[in-house]
């Protein structure tokens, strides 16, 4: 009995504590139709690709995606599913990432921009950097990581780096070399990073001395020396440190270099300048990177993506949504340390011999005409990024848009759902009411776009992801695993059925995880080889619209969606535990009306201890292990957590408080009292009036 009670318990928990619960729900939205110019010139204007990608024409319908790639050997096996669910895409293909975005190009484009890079500084110079010349500074670096490091075929390294134009250069000469990158977002700490390079075993770091951040040169080779402390902490040796210099002359960072272990990037190129070095010819299926997510465990996975099915993915997906040709200037306003920058700043683009925009700063630095300015200057034509950075340029600067000739053709949004009224803001001003406007659905694990409208031949909904991408089935379930059909206006767990060239390979060093976490749930059979028993499962609520539309409403997991970036509420807890006062902790999420949520912390000491200085410690503890994106709203100190008899913290209990709604039924916890004395802290003695619907959402916070 005990035992079902617990089980329920955990059940209802998981169920309530999801974001989706607390998550906006707008009324649906009247259709726009994309303009006869854009149509008129788009990729995908052919309405057959449904039927293309059809259930009765997968897996062959990926082939189209595929052959928008140079194969140095054709695939004989399209997909493989004998060992379920580790897919293999285009097996027995054999291909090199580098050749593809680079090589290849060549003699049609050569002497066009590959990469225009945009420094902080208004006033600095920005570098354009055309194919032939990145062909040469990948060979480069390639040959540098080869000779010099001993990198080879299958070795991980880890990049910690700013949005400079030497990460994709480092990223591609690993790529040509066969070497598995795994990028750490540059903004993480030094222990974030340290963490990620003993999990993926890397014995050589890459990093950089300094970069612009509002302004200020910040020192980012401090972080490089913490992260390899941290990693010989945990038995990984760092043997190399590799230092780019953000300024040609000097250094940008007073922490100085390692004897022996640390090297500046910039004087081992001079012996290699002019060097070839021949791309290797990868099997389809081997792993290109990692990229470490938050789960609902404190330890971040690392995503295996592969090769082949990856690059054809991102490729057939730049080409599909994001309308990419080779004579667009098509800038992508993400971090490359994130999945976004990778898909769609680096490989996607250049597969498709595009020119793609690099911008080093923050996006209302010195002020929020500065992306308008730069997209000006450089022509840009397609736009992609994120709710989060809109939402900001629309507080900020709401009328900036409308003192610039923009002229996009394209818009796409990423990471988080976006309010109607942002969208609008969007569309009129920044897009001048032509450019088509698509809000793409995906995840780190997904690869690339999952679901988002066709731009030119699907009408855009403010507000919704759109219809799943071709080739991509998705489906609703409930918790039983019931399917909650289009059109039933209920939520469920969105799962995609089959699988498709993106998906993630295995999580690093963890299949078992990977089976458990994103197949464990809906499995109909542990040793099945058909796809069809294997739904995947996304960790993201939904609800799928009569006409094929589908929301997403947030994660229904322990990760909080902050400004668009995924981090575990569990990974700030340990965070928080390293502050000796603290016996317990816990992080919700809260709406914000820029950053879509962030955390809040509530912590109870141990017996005894003084509360004095405690929130400056937990916040500084977050920093330090996680980094600045994560750092708390507010750090509140409770007596007691609210918890479940079976000694489960009620983190839903804590949310709803926090986000100013009742926190309805508490009969069955542990210590019920405290959760009185827990809101009037928080919400003050006048309770909250009414028990929050989805709708309410709107009174605290949000900016529609
Ligand atoms: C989570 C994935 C994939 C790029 C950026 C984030 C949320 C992503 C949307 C969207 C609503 C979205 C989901 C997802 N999300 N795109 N268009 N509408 N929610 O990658 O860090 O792996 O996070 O971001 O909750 O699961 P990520």
């Amino acid at each position: 009995m005990a035992e079902a009670r617990d089980d329920r318990e955990a059940k209802e928990d998981a169920m309530r504590l999801s974001e989706a619960e607390i998550a906006v729900h707008w009324k649906e939205e009247s259709y726009f139709y994309p303009n006869a110019r854009f149509i008129g010139q788009a990729n995908l204007t052919d309405p057959s690709v449904t039927e293309r990608f059809a259930e009765k024409n997968f897996p062959e319908c990926f082939r189209e995606y595929a052959d928008l790639l140079t194969w140095d050997k054709y695939w004989t096996t399209t997909l493989d599913t004998s060992k379920a669910p580790f897919w293999k895409w285009f097996v027995g293909g054999r291909l090199n990432v580098a050749y593809n975005c680079v090589d290849r190009h060549l003699g049609k484009y050569g002497n066009k921009a590959a990469i225009v890079y945009v420094p902080e500084p208004e006033d600095e110079a920005g570098q354009t950097i055309t194919y032939n010349e990145l062909y040469h500074r990948v060979n480069e670096v390639a040959a540098v990581l080869r000779d010099f490091a001993g990198l080879r075929t299958g070795d991980r390294v880890t990049i910690h780096m700013p949005m400079v134009p030497e990460l994709p250069i480092t990223m591609l000469a690993c790529a040509r070399l066969g070497v598995i990158h795994s990028v750490v977002f540059g903004g993480f700490s030094g222990e974030a990073c340290g963490a990620r390079i003993v999990d993926s075993g890397s014995r050589v770091l890459i990093s950089m001395d300094g970069y612009y951040r509002s302004g200020k040169v910040i020192d980012h080779k401090a972080n490089a020396d913490i992260a390899v402390a941290k990693a010989e902490s945990e038995g990984q040796k760092v043997e190399k440190v590799l230092v780019w210099r953000r300024f040609p002359d000097r250094s940008a960072s007073p922490t100085p270099m390692v004897e022996g272990r640390d090297f500046v990037v910039n004087d081992l190129l001079k012996p290699h300048r002019g060097a070839i070095v021949p791309p290797v010819s990868m099997p389809a299926e081997a792993p290109l990177f990692l990229m470490y997510t938050s789960g609902s465990t404190g330890k971040p996975k690392g995503c295996q993506h592969s090769t082949g099915g990856y690059l054809s993915y991102v490729a057939g997906t730049s080409r599909f949504i994001q309308d990419i040709h080779p004579t667009d200037v098509y800038w992508c306003m993400a971090d490359i340390g994130w999945i976004t920058g990778h898909s769609y700043i680096v490989y996607g683009p250049l597969a498709l011999a595009a020119t793609t925009v690099m911008y080093e700063g923050v996006p209302t630095y010195p002020d929020a005409g500065r992306p308008w300015r730069i997209a000006v200057r450089l022509g840009v034509n397609i736009f992609h990024t994120s709710p989060t950075a809109i939402r900001m340029l629309r507080k900020v600067g709401p009328d900036e848009p409308k003192k610039y000739p923009l002229n996009f053709k394209c818009m796409t949004t990423v990471g988080e759902p976006i309010e109607p009224e942002a969208w609008r803001w969007y569309y009129e001003n920044v897009g001048k009411g032509q450019a088509a406007v698509t809000d793409t659905w995906w995840q780190t694990e997904t690869g690339g776009f999952v679901c988002s409208t066709k731009p030119a031949l699907d009408p855009m909904k403010p507000g919704s992801a759109g219809p799943p991408m071709p080739g991509i089935y998705p489906i609703i379930y409930d918790e039983e695993g019931k399917e909650i059909p289009a059109g039933s206006g209920k939520a469920g767990n969105i799962c995609i059925r089959n699988p498709w060239p993106g998906i993630m390979q295995t999580i690093w060093g963890d299949p078992d995880r990977f089976v458990k976490n994103y197949y464990g749930k809906y499995n109909r059979n542990p040793t099945s080889q058909d796809w069809r028993d294997w739904p995947y499962f996304a960790g993201d609520g939904a609800t799928w619209a009569p006409d094929g539309y589908i929301r997403i409403l947030g994660r229904v997991d322990d990760v909080i969606n902050v400004a668009g970036h995924r981090l575990g509420t569990k990974e700030l807890e340990s965070a928080c535990l390293t502050v000796p006062e603290i016996a317990e902790a816990a992080v919700v999420p809260i709406v914000d009306a820029e950053r879509g949520r962030v955390p809040e912390v509530y912590v109870s000491l141990k017996p005894g201890m003084s509360a004095d200085g405690v929130p400056e410690k937990v916040s500084k503890a977050i920093e330090t292990t996680i980094g600045k994106i994560a750092r708390p709203r507010v750090v509140r100190i409770v007596p007691d957590m609210p918890k479940t008899r079976s000694g489960k913290i009620m983190r839903r209990v804590l949310a709803s408080i926090s986000n100013q709604m009742d926190y309805g039924d508490i009969t069955t916890l542990s210590n019920p009292e405290v959760v009185e004395q827990i809101r009037v802290s928080v919400q003050g003695k006048e309770k909250v009036a009414t028990k929050a619907g989805p709708d309410d959402i709107k009174r605290f916070g949000e900016t529609t």
